[in-house]
């Protein structure tokens, strides 16, 4: 199993991208699959359905259209997955950056929660779902088949 992560078009405009992939592989997470990908409305509505109705819906769709994102899928099989997921959502940080923790992605770079840096999987149900909605299987590799 793997969970998603996604640079938000903000945080690759600012140049933070090696900086925030170096995060997760200074823990020892591996990229199972790593893209660079203009996401299209259809797939930004797809991945914040739940969030329709709320007023900072548009804006948060609005936000991920402006620019190229870098979206990897994080192999999770190196701790039990909802763990792995877990670890992941720790690394980032509370998603307001005013409360998350100095040393998280968030707490570092991130300025006001209406300029999200990174999203995250929140959960493995939410990962299964997330994840085909950007890579197709073959672009997903399983590190543990090549031996
Ligand atoms: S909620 O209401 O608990 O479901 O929302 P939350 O989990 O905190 O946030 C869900 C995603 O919405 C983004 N968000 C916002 N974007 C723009 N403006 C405002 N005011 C705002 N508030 C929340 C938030 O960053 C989450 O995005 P992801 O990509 O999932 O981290």
């Amino acid at each position: 199993m793997q969970t998603l992560i996604i640079i938000r078009p903000y945080a690759v405009n600012r140049g933070l991208v090696g900086e925030i992939l170096t995060r997760f592989e200074k823990h020892g997470i591996f990229f199972s699959g790593l893209k660079v990908h203009w996401i299209v409305r259809e797939e930004a509505e797809q991945l914040y359905g739940q969030h329709k109705g709320q007023d900072f819906y548009e804006r948060l769709i609005n936000d991920m259209l402006e620019g190229p994102s870098i979206m990897a899928v994080l192999d999770t099989d190196v701790l039990d997955n909802e763990s792995a997921i877990k670890l992941v959502r720790k690394i980032i940080g509370d998603t307001d950056p005013a409360k998350a923790e100095m040393g998280t992605i968030r707490g570092d770079f991130g300025l006001r929660i209406a300029q999200n840096i990174i999203h995250a999987s929140d959960s493995r149900t939410a990962a299964e779902r997330e994840i085909p909605i950007f890579f197709e299987k073959k672009e997903i590799v399983k590190y543990r088949e090549k031996k």
